[in-house]
């Protein structure tokens, strides 16, 4: 169901869970402070209760509110770029935001996102937790009917049509004096060099213990089909494909294209409808053309191609 800005606002102030568009994607908003609209969110989505959600500002002066002493340069990164589409993983004051909503962690995520209806709600109501809007484990959505299909057609939507970026944002997290990677996104590492004097690496999966960033560890991205992942020439093995504009694929049935094979932009635009086209089509196994380049934006193609082709495949 569309909904008015006007009545998003209201129904998240009575507490109620709403999809709001985002740059990167649509997101599952709650406000910040509301404990049982937060619990609603993990329910609707499945989400297992160690995955936090990151909370959307309108600026950074709003860290203010949350942070304890910010890490060097992170002030640097926010006049950068937000708003737009880079999560920071900052040290919060505990009490400032709810248990549930940062899984128990001492840090939170936090982003401003660019996208004028997301803004203008935050702007309204102050900040909102929103995880990406789909059942966990399946393609994040970039259109409204996407949130439709996962949580159903009454399920109350701002329709800010398709997104523009169309993939998450990229997460950084302040470790051993250094920003680490700890969700490939829209932003490329080299995006951040001249900010921070070095390009920030990808932080491995845990350090000292400590899981950093528990979504890495969860079945994600993933449509029905099981995707197969070829870096080598079509060899008609599996007649639905996942391929490019301007490619052959002699033989195939289907070929549902992710664009010009010079624009990683363009292919992480449309990966999430492509997904869930496939499911679409009936489809059960994918040949995906995967030979790209492994820098820059395609590092996050691949990643989440990967991710998704490693699902369970759940029939
Ligand atoms: O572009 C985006 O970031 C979208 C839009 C809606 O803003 N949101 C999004 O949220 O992708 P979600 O919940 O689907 O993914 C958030 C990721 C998860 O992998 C989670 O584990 C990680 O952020 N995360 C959240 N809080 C964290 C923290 N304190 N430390 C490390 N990772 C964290
Ligand atoms: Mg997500």
């Amino acid at each position: 169901m569309r909904i008015s800005i006007q009545e998003a606002c209201q129904l998240l102030d009575n507490g109620d869970v709403v999809a709001v568009p985002t740059e990167t994607v649509y997101g599952l908003a709650a406000k910040a402070s509301d404990t049982n609209a937060i619990a609603k969110i993990f329910d609707l989505k499945k989400r297992p209760a160690n995955n936090p959600l990151i909370v959307h500002l309108s600026d950074a002066s709003q860290l203010n509110d949350y942070a304890k002493a910010l890490p060097k340069d992170a002030l640097k990164l926010c006049d950068t770029f937000w708003p737009g589409p880079l999560t920071l993983v900052l040290e919060i004051h505990l009490q400032s935001i709810p248990e549930t909503a940062r899984a128990g962690l001492p840090t939170v995520a936090f982003r401003a996102p660019q996208h004028p209806l997301a803004r203008e709600i935050i702007d309204a109501i102050g900040p909102i937790v929103a995880p990406s809007a789909n059942v966990s484990g399946r393609p994040s959505a970039t259109l409204p009917e996407h949130v439709e299909d996962d949580f159903g057609k009454g399920f109350p939507v701002v329709d800010g049509g398709s997104c523009k970026t169309g993939v998450e944002s990229t997460i950084l997290l302040h470790t051993h004096s250094r920003w680490q990677i700890v969700r490939l996104g829209a932003l490329p590492a080299d995006a951040f060099t001249d900010t921070l004097g070095y390009t920030p690496t990808i932080a491995p999966t845990t350090q000292s213990d400590t899981i950093v960033c528990p979504g890495r560890l969860h079945r994600h991205y993933a449509p029905k089909a099981l995707l197969h992942l070829h870096e080598n020439a079509y060899d008609g093995s599996i007649p639905v494909v996942l391929g490019f504009d301007d490619r052959s694929y002699p033989g195939a049935n289907a070929v549902l294209s992710l664009g010009n094979p010079q624009h990683p932009e363009q292919a992480l635009a449309r990966l999430y409808a492509t997904l869930r086209q496939l499911d679409a089509l009936g489809a059960t196994d994918v040949w995906v053309d995967a030979k790209f380049p492994s820098e820059g934006l395609w590092k996050t193609l691949r990643e989440r191609l990967s991710r998704a082709s490693q699902a369970q495949h759940t029939p």
